[in-house]
């Protein structure tokens, strides 16, 4: 891309961060990529796995821009607490029947050296309604009341992410759940069973298994070939921390699978080809890549979308918070994003979108 670690790093440093980019996560990016040592290669030993797929559940967390920063503006700004926030639940055009919550989570299928799987599901969506239906639509609610999938790993405190908690719990209340450092009372309370009538949230199937927290700093292995690394990311309606999954593919290199990544791409790319051995090669990305949610756009996006090859990014499997103008955008510099089918209220197949499968091997 010819564009050098120094250039990249002064264009960021001298791109202002105000108001929405500052709470997004955008100067966390920009901050944390300053300080970070620029040649350091981790030496954290995650093992091997032979394929990551991973399978879109549903990436539309909501149905219309307009409306979400409408419910968020009318209740204050981009600060408040999101379990104040009287979210629109009816009249919205091009909502799932007229509700303007759906939700973001996907499902990871990790192939393992001896032939074996494991499966996380990525988070768990907004509106239980739709999450009921997507879940159905992907047979998710069969492997939860098999107990198929492994864990519940929540990327993030985020509504989209995870107020469709009941949909999961319904099918299998003792699922064990791992979320970062920082949650909330009113989430914790949320896992418990606790409602929040004005957030129109609730939750009737309280959670009876274990919970694990994993703190920032370090690499958390979660089996052969898989961990989780945590940031302390502050996030707008008020949340704080946030997790990604890396994989190691046998052959291939590193994967980077995110929710929101609201630390920044850059920030978890970086972070882990500081500490995870191979992180001299992250040949894949997945999921939110957090850069032009509400499809505006500020020229140190573009210094975002020319940094990725520098890490070995061959396939870009984004979607969700990335927005389609970054996809246009990274599709017109030649980056490798995968397009997707546009099925199932997915609006463009400029990237991966409900139902939508990659698999990295
Ligand atoms: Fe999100
Ligand atoms: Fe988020």
């Amino acid at each position: 891309m010819g564009l050098s670690r120094r250039d990249f790093l002064k264009g960021l440093a001298v791109g202002g961060t105000t108001g929405y980019l500052t709470m997004a996560g955008v100067s966390s990016t920009v901050m944390k990529d300053v300080f970070l040592p620029a040649e350091a290669v981790g030496d954290f030993d995650i093992g091997e796995c032979k394929s990551v797929t991973c399978k879109v559940i549903s990436e539309t967390s909501w149905f219309s821009n307009k409306v979400l920063v409408g419910d968020m503006q009318k209740a204050g700004g981009l600060l408040v607490n999101q379990y104040i926030i009287p979210w629109t639940n009816e009249g919205v055009k091009e909502g799932f029947n007229g509700d303007n919550r759906g939700g973001y989570s996907t499902l990871v299928d990790v192939e393992l050296l001896d032939g074996t799987h494991k499966k996380i599901l990525l988070d768990c969506g907004w509106n239980t309604k739709w999450m009921d239906e997507c879940f159905a639509r992907e047979g998710i609610d069969d492997m939860l009341k098999k107990k198929e999938i492994d864990m519940l790993y929540i990327s993030h405190e985020h509504f989209d992410h995870y107020w469709g908690v009941e949909s999961v719990l319904k099918h299998y209340p003792d699922i064990p759940v791992l979320i970062p450092k920082g949650f909330y009372k009113e989430g914790l309370d949320l896992l418990k069973g606790a409602s929040f009538p004005t957030a129109k949230l609730k939750n009737d199937y309280p959670h009876t298994g274990k919970l694990e927290v994993r703190e920032s700093g370090k690499v958390h292995p979660l089996f052969p070939g898989a961990a989780s690394i945590s940031f302390d990311s502050a996030i707008i309606c008020r949340v704080t921390g946030e997790q990604g999954l890396v994989f190691n593919v046998k052959d291939k290199g590193l994967v980077a699978v995110t929710g929101c990544c609201h630390m920044g791409i850059i920030s978890f790319l970086q972070e882990i080809k500081r500490r995870v051995k191979g992180g001299d090669k992250i040949f894949g990305v997945q999921g939110g890549l957090h850069i032009s949610p509400f499809e505006d756009w500020d020229p140190q996006y573009d210094d975002l979308i020319l940094a990725l090859p520098e890490y070995g990014v061959e396939i870009i499997g984004c979607n969700h918070c990335t927005g389609y103008l970054t996809a246009e955008k990274m599709l017109k510099a030649g980056l490798p994003v995968v397009k997707g089918t546009a099925r199932f209220k997915s609006k463009k197949p400029l990237f991966l979108g409900n139902g939508d499968v990659l698999k990295f091997c």
